[in-house]
């Protein structure tokens, strides 16, 4: 969940890192700091709260200039955001220094055998003992990719680490294990970080780091080992976006910026799925046919909003394959001993590719012969790599800690999913695919068209300012649309927000309705299955009975939810099981202007991080 940046080559380390740290920001933000390697010894510099103290710090106290350095932003896990336990730490002589994103669980252990030997430890942080342990191993074989290696096997969790040693100058190190780093390639310089962000500006040449890998960079090359010493497999590749994607662009916010990249982002992700032939292509696919006919369950595991798109697309699933779908949170799923064999197909879904509960949910799955495709926006990342299966989505890099457009997008590939297994096992017809893929397609259009009307989303919103809660309520496809909807609101506005199933009402959560509560109810389309229609008129009246304010997403033409609605926001009519993706979309501008009215971060809100890399 932390950031970080490694650098070596001929520009200011300093700011090539800070730069990097920008980038990576959204990963964590509670404190930062950044060694460099400068006329023979390394000069460091750290501070609790966000990037902006540092760079503060640096402009009252400067480092001097060297071309080799690193830099971490924080997520804290042991020890609280305070100057002392930020990143990097030292050895007790200051010539070593690292970085750690991860959680070391032996650390307590090796901590004690450290004081034994007299080292002096000035943190509460787990990541101090490998500074002290690099120190002591760098003084034995005076290689700091070797010392690398040697610590690494010691250690027991999840690390990502990089590290610089004074007497090394022109040398950054990095090791992964079950947490994220690549490295990018420029010429005469490299870098290494927790995502391309970081250094996309510079490069575009990136080699994905497997497990267990130590990498050492200098400016004329890089070379990647095992812990074991071995040469190490690597994969390159080129990022195909550049530095502007991952920038604001003029808009206040990236949370804002992501929501307008919707109706490209659904476009990118159906580019290219149907061939000549008019079937459903998907390349990335490497299961055989043969395979899928012969799944007899799909399991859907991701966290977050993610879990919100698989709650959709298990809708989707059963109702195209008629393949028993279960949905599970990932955090959850090992630990009930789940029931998986090789005829389960197990679905991970995740925009970053590296969060911890995901990838080991996938895991468990392949340790019990299931197979595993994996739905993700991030290339290079771990899950993807330990899936059998990918299919990526196109949004392009997602900033803002709120997931926006990697939603809609995992909508789209969870869809294409669904049909791709219709046509293998011959329950959808080819035209009917094709009637599917031309709905979808029109999509972009609509997500459009509503982002052209929420001005009296963002008017209502700023009028919800001062409540205390807010409720969502949803059907069918609607109701993980209700769920998203609240918990858009309560990473963003940090309000009580939560969202139902609107049959459920009437089974307890009705006793919250008071007078003037605000709820959000997503209407379906009453030319779906009418049954599903009509009782949600029913159930918005009876909120609105007991006092609730209501506010109706409810598609165009839908006049029977009018006379119930004291707000009422238009969208597009789409098919049914298609409706979320334009359903999420006012409530993502609603739950932003209701964070920024009430004045809160919107890209980075309290306590998260982007990328969770930790269970
Ligand atoms: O990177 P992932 O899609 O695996 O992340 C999963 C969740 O952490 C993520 O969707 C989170 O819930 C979002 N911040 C919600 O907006």
């Amino acid at each position: 969940m932390c950031g970080i940046v490694g650098y070596v080559g001929s520009q200011s380390a300093l700011e090539v890192v800070t730069a990097g740290l920008k980038r990576l920001e959204y990963r964590g933000y509670d404190s930062a700091g950044v060694a460099v390697l400068a006329d023979g010894g390394l000069a460091a510099a750290k501070k609790a709260g966000k990037l902006v103290n540092l760079e503060k710090e640096l402009v009252e106290r400067p480092l001097p200039t060297g071309s080799t350095g690193i830099g971490h932003t924080r997520w804290a896990t042991h020890g609280g955001p305070t100057d002392a336990n930020a990143h990097p730490h030292l050895d007790n002589a200051g010539r070593v220094a690292v970085v750690h994103n991860g959680i070391i669980e032996n650390f307590a252990v090796l901590r004690a055998e450290l004081a034994e030997r007299g080292h002096e430890l000035l943190s509460e942080t787990d990541t101090e003992v490998v500074a002290h342990l690099l120190a002591e191993e760098f003084s034995v074989t005076a290689d700091l990719a070797e010392a690398m290696r040697l610590v690494c096997r010691r250690l027991e969790g999840a690390f990502t680490l990089v590290a610089v040693h004074a007497d090394e100058p022109d040398v950054v190190v990095g090791a992964r294990r079950n947490s994220p780093l690549v490295v990018g390639v420029g010429e005469g310089e490299a870098f290494l970080a927790s995502d391309v962000a970081a250094f996309i500006a510079h490069t575009r040449s990136a080699i994905e780091l497997g497990q267990d890998q130590v990498v050492e960079l200098r400016r004329g090359g890089v070379t990647v080992t095992g812990f074991d010493g071995r040469p190490g497999d690597v994969r390159s590749y080129h990022v195909d976006w550049d530095a502007s994607a991952a920038e604001k662009g003029g808009y206040d916010y990236f949370m804002l910026k992501e929501i307008a990249e919707q109706p490209k982002a659904v476009a990118d992700t159906l580019l290219g799925r149907i061939d000549v032939s008019g079937s459903l292509t998907l390349d990335e696919v490497r299961i055989p046919a043969s395979e899928l006919r012969e799944i007899d369950k799909v399991v859907i595991v991701a966290c977050g909003t993610a879990f919100h798109a698989g709650l959709i697309a298990k809708y989707a699933i059963e109702h195209w394959t008629r393949i028993p779908c279960e949905v599970e949170l990932a955090s959850e799923f090992r630990y009930r001993d789940p029931i998986l064999d090789s005829r389960s197909l197990v679905i991970a879904i995740s925009q970053s590719g590296e969060t911890m509960d995901t990838l080991m949910a996938l895991r468990h799955a392949r340790e019990q012969g299931s197979r595993v495709l994996a739905i993700c926006n991030t290339n290079g990342s771990t899950i993807p790599r330990e899936s059998d299966a990918v299919l990526y989505t196109h949004a392009g890099p997602e900033v803002a800690v709120a997931s926006t457009k990697a939603f809609l997008t995992q909508l789209v590939a969870c869809y294409l999913v669904a049909l791709y297994l219709g046509q293998v096992r011959g329950t959808k017809w080819g035209d009917e695919i094709c009637a599917v893929i031309r709905d979808l397609s029109r999509i972009s259009v609509e997500v459009e068209r509503v982002l052209e009307t929420m001005e009296p989303v963002r008017e209502l919103a700023r009028s919800l300012a001062e409540k205390d809660t807010v409720l969502f309520l949803g059907r069918h496809v609607g109701y993980p649309v209700a769920l998203e909807g609240a918990l858009k609101l309560k990473e963003l506005a940090y309000m009580h927000a939560e969202g139902f199933a609107a049959g459920e009402l009437k089974h307890g959560p009705i006793a919250l309705i008071e007078d003037d509560l605000p709820v959000v109810v997503v209407a379906p389309s009453p030319r779906g299955r009418s049954v599903l229609h009509d009782k949600i008129v029913s159930n918005i009246q009876e909120i609105r009975a007991r006092g609730a304010r209501t506010i109706v997403i409810a598609e165009e033409g839908d006049e029977a939810v009018v006379p119930y609605a004291d707000h009422l926001i238009r969208i597009p009519a789409t098919p049914t099981l298609l409706q979320p993706l334009v359903a999420t979309v006012p409530l993502q501008v609603f739950a932003c202007e209701l964070a920024t009215a009430r004045g809160n971060e919107v890209d980075q809100p309290r306590n998260l991080a982007k990328s969770v890399t930790v269970e």
